[in-house]
């Protein structure tokens, strides 16, 4: 496309739109104050206390319905990789039963297309992109969701 303006009309406005931005430079870098103030960060600051996932009886009770369920349980060491998947060990469908654990919702064995597969499709494979173990900590951001408490 051919430009509406003769090129020395557009270094003119360049030059005075530039002026314009080297002179409020340093009054806009002054304005700029660090959140922590002036207080240096210390040398060495101590990791917080890990804390541990909170291990109950029974199921949590869903927020919404189609909530991928909360976990009840710790999962540290629940290895989850491309050959293994160690929560299906407990919640498989051939499993569930002996484990007493509950089974991989019926959801988890359809593909995009609908199709139902005998085994966990790839897409629910990685557990914990959905399901959570909870921990009793202070949100760092406060919010005051009320969930309608659907019913599993
Ligand atoms: C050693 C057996 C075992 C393993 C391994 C295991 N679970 Fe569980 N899981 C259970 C049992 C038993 C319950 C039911 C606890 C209860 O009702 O008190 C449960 C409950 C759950 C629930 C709650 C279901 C609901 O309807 O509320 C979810 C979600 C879950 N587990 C996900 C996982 C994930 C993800 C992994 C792997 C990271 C995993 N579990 C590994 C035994 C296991
Ligand atoms: C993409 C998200 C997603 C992934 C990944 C996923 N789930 Fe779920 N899961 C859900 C949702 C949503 C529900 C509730 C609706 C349903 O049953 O489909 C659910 C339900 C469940 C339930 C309860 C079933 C019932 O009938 O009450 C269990 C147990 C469970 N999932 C375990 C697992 C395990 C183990 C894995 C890994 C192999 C897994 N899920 C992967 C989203 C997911």
């Amino acid at each position: 496309m051919k430009s509406t303006f003769p090129i020395h009309v557009i270094a003119a406005g360049l030059i005075v739109f530039g002026t314009a931005l080297s002179s409020a430079a340093p009054s806009a870098a002054a304005s700029v104050v660090s959140l922590r103030g002036a207080t240096a960060p210390p040398a060495n600051t101590a990791a917080p206390a890990a804390v541990e996932p909170t291990v109950r009886e029974g199921r949590y009770q869903r927020s919404f319905a189609q909530q991928p369920p909360l976990i009840p349980h710790d999962i540290a060491g629940f290895e989850i990789t491309r050959e293994n998947n160690q929560c299906l060990q407990c919640h498989g469908p051939k499993v569930f039963k002996d484990m007493g654990a509950p089974r991989v919702g019926a959801s988890h064995f359809r593909d995009r297309q609908g199709k139902t597969h005998d085994q966990v499709v790839r897409g629910r494979w990685f557990c914990n992109q959905c399901h959570v173990p909870q921990m009793d900590t202070h949100p760092l951001v406060s919010n005051d969701f009320r969930g309608d408490a659907a019913k599993p």
